[in-house]
């Protein structure tokens, strides 16, 4: 287990909110009382279990001002709990998952967990790098998918907590100040699952008082290499064990999408959107054209697809992505990233067969994901944005999950 230091961004976020009351930063969870109902958002942490291996694994609890509580393992970074307050206070948790560390790890589902070192597919595993090709571990068919056998899913992160924000009642106690971390960092080894270089990767996941799930991605390599991060949440609004997502409303800002063969390993080719099942452009209900007489999603078993989001530029900048909302229910997912893409995948892999928390059974397109990622097989496709990370560089990416009430 290694000790880091908090990144230099929330240092400059304790000076800006002026007088942090509560700032501790600790590697097991340092912490006021969780249960409060003001200040800053807290962490505190709990031991979860123990891999095969024999590693203890813990379980964080990042909890704010709203009651909005989140629940992510150090194991994968697995979000496995996501609890939102509804119209009338109560709270529902928001994503799939499990109820034991055993189950995640027996599970294929990718159920929260964080996606490295390249999410989505690699054809055939294989990717060529300034002239030397690369073979990686095959894990969907003959090719590459999410990382591989192992997975930064299913790796141990080293953990460290943060926690800051404004003295309750003090002029910077504004709505949305101070925010609770979790900071994971994982070394994955040169050749790890066969990708080249010694990968420093490091995610920050932070809960704000704004009802804002953060993901911030760093990594840095020792050779060029290639690098996807990703956080891979199943969306259930309406409740993980509600049943199905099809009457979600959903809106992209994407023009575009890569279509996919049957084996969904991108074509290469970008697809307008104009005139088909992936027009979001305007909120939808995913129900409303997912088995539609359409050859991409027939290859995918409805929706399980990469959209290229049209205000992208590669300036780093936020930008929102995608709404998605539960009508009946009232609850809405705002997604903003830098990232140039987003899949959405309607859950058409899940069965009656994954046993989810609580004894909730999940069956098919129960769960939404909205994966912020750089294209599907992007080494192999050099008109797409690229996904090399060369030494001297450094890997960021931000995506937001922002929770609303309507
Ligand atoms: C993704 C892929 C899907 C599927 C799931 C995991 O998001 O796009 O095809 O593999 O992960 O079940």
């Amino acid at each position: 287990m290694r000790s880091i230091v908090p990144p230099l961004s929330l240092v400059v976020l304790l000076a800006a909110c002026g007088g942090e009351r509560d700032e501790t930063a600790g590697r097991a969870g340092a912490s006021s009382d969780p249960s409060s109902s003001s200040g800053p958002p807290t962490i505190n942490s709990e031991p979860w279990g123990v891999t095969p291996e024999g590693d203890s694994v813990n379980l964080y609890t990042l909890r704010n001002a709203n009651g909005m509580t989140v629940r992510v393992s150090d194991l994968g970074g697995i979000v496995t709990e996501v609890l939102v307050p509804d119209r009338d206070g109560d709270l529902v948790d928001v994503v799939l998952g499990h109820d034991s560390l055993d189950a995640y790890l027996d599970g294929s589902a990718y159920f929260g967990a964080l996606v490295g070192r390249y999410a989505n597919r690699i054809a055939r595993g294989r990717f060529e790098l300034d002239g030397t090709t690369y073979e990686l571990a095959t894990n969907d068919g003959e090719n590459h998918l999410h990382g591989g056998v192992r997975g930064f899913d299913r790796v141990l992160w080293d953990a460290f907590t943060v926690q800051s924000g404004p003295i309750p009642g003090s002029p910077f106690d504004v709505p949305g100040a101070g925010r609770a971390s979790l900071i994971l960092s994982y070394v994955s080894e040169d050749g790890e699952e066969g990708y080249p270089g010694r990968l420093d990767a490091e995610v920050t996941i932070t809960l704000t008082n704004g009802n804002e799930l953060k993901f911030d991605f760093e990594a840095s390599t020792d050779v060029p290499t290639v690098v996807n991060l990703t956080h891979h949440g199943y969306w259930n609004l309406a409740g993980h064990a509600s049943g199905s997502i099809l009457e979600h409303e959903l809106e992209l800002r994407a023009s575009r999408y890569t279509p996919v063969d049957a084996g969904l390993i991108t074509t290469g080719e970008l697809r307008h959107v104009e005139g088909t099942p992936f027009d979001f452009r305007t909120p939808t209900r995913i129900g409303d054209r997912i088995d539609a007489d359409d050859e991409q999603l027939r290859f995918g078993g409805g929706y399980d697809h990469n959209f290229v989001l049209d205000d992208w530029t590669g300036d780093g900048a936020l930008r929102l992505a995608a709404r998605l909302r539960d009508p009946a229910g009232g609850l809405a997912l705002e997604v903003l990233t830098t990232e140039p893409g987003l899949q959405l995948y309607s859950g058409n892999f899940l069965g009656d067969s994954a046993v989810g928390k609580g004894g909730a059974v999940y069956g098919y397109r129960t769960g939404l994901c909205l994966e912020t990622q750089h294209f599907p097989d992007s080494p192999n496709h050099p008109g797409f944005p690229s996904t090399v990370l060369r030494p001297g560089e450094k890997y960021e990416s931000e995506t937001v999950y922002r929770i609303r009430t309507e």
